[in-house]
């Protein structure tokens, strides 16, 4: 149906250097490949992430599921858990196989569930372990292995403790870190309040970069406008946004003119009303095509749910689609409905 990494296997190259100015996060269960399918008619060059896979289930799962993904996705970055290295490499060269352009490896994620696999925040604890992964994972690959860490674990949450786990993991020859800019607290905090409690530190980022200006970093957290994206991109390589690409995706809509308009085939800005239509439009019949396949509509349309934000008829559009996403069996029918809410509503408003 489309063309699809599994496809291409030869075609994996690094992520080109400046592709990494800007980044959406990965986010389990919201960072599947319809929304990027979707972030990518929003923004041609912004690096992509999966959602974290474990190292076990890209070995022992179903690789056709878990890992293809529409050759527009690239430059696309797989992210791995796991703590054991020989798992960690031949994830990676699985990764690399099927044709993604980077592995990260995932030193963030606070739940339990992962902190009983011994993966995820709880490796800050075990610069050593990470930087064995890194080492075994760049023996089995040639595309680069990078860290997405926190600042720390629980009391262990001054500056020292993110530089020396970077200067650990570097040593082993990760060159690339992004750093979401709080710590973790692994015992009583839920992983959505270890997103907002924990106090964002941009500083600590900063600094690292200066003691560390031969390595890029990119800074994670909270980051929420083009203004700051910019701001930040003074004193660091890199910012990756999640909450705010998920949640409002027309964000994305100005990250090519912002941030690559260097770059050939970078999109203008766009964020119209009529220019988020198109996407839309164009989402539908993406959607149908899955639906033909036999995927649920629901599954498809919550990720355009949010595309209308704060404009006349974002309720109504957000509500046709909710309310009849799991009866519909016309995707382009539904989207077409749905935006005669916004449209109609928008030029009433206007006039
Ligand atoms: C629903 C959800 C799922 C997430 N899943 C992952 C994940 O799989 N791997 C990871 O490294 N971070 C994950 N994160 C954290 C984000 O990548 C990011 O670090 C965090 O949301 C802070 O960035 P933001 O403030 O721009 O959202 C997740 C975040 C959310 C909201």
């Amino acid at each position: 149906m489309f063309q699809s990494l599994a496809d291409n296997v030869d075609i994996a190259t690094s992520v080109p250097e400046l592709h990494r100015r800007f980044a959406v996060a990965p986010m389990m269960e919201l960072s599947d490949r319809h929304f990027r399918y979707l972030a990518r008619r929003l923004t041609r060059h912004s690096l992509l992430y999966t959602e974290m896979l474990t190292s076990k289930a890209v070995i022992h799962g179903d690789r056709r599921y878990l890992l293809d993904t529409d050759i527009a996705d690239q430059p696309l970055v797989l992210q791995l858990g796991g703590s054991d290295p020989i798992e960690m490499a031949e994830a990676a060269s699985i990764g690399q196989e099927w044709g993604y352009n980077e592995i990260n490896i995932n030193v963030g994620c606070p739940s339990d569930r992962v902190q009983s696999g011994r993966f995820g925040a709880c490796l800050m604890a075990e610069p050593d372990t990470v930087a064995q992964c890194v080492k075994a994972m760049r023996d089995s690959v040639s595309i680069p292995v990078t860290v997405k860490c926190r600042l720390g674990i629980d009391r262990d949450d001054s500056y020292e403790v993110v530089e020396d786990f970077v200067n650990t993991v570097a040593d082993a020859g990760c060159e690339q870190f992004i750093v979401h800019a709080r710590k973790a607290w692994l015992d009583g905090l839920s992983p959505r309040e270890n997103r907002t409690i924990p106090p964002l530190r941009y500083p600590y980022v900063y600094r690292l970069k200066e003691a560390r200006p031969d390595l890029h970093i990119t800074i994670n957290g909270g980051i929420e406008t083009w203004d700051a994206v910019k701001a930040h991109l003074q004193h660091v390589d890199g910012v990756m946004c999640g909450r705010k690409a998920y949640y409002q995706p027309a964000f994305l809509g100005r990250a090519d003119a912002t941030v690559f308009s260097e770059l050939p085939n970078a999109f203008d800005e766009f964020n119209t009303v009529e220019q988020l239509a198109e996407v839309a439009r164009d989402y539908a019949l993406y959607m149908q095509q899955w639906v033909e396949e036999g995927v649920r509509l629901s599954a498809l349309t919550r990720h355009i749910v949010a595309l209308y934000h704060k404009v006349p008829g974002a309720r109504l559009w957000r509500r046709h689609l909710s309310e009849n996403a799991s009866t519909a069996t016309d995707a382009v029918a539904l989207v077409e409905d749905a935006l005669q809410c916004v449209l109609v509503t928008s030029s009433r408003s206007v006039s």
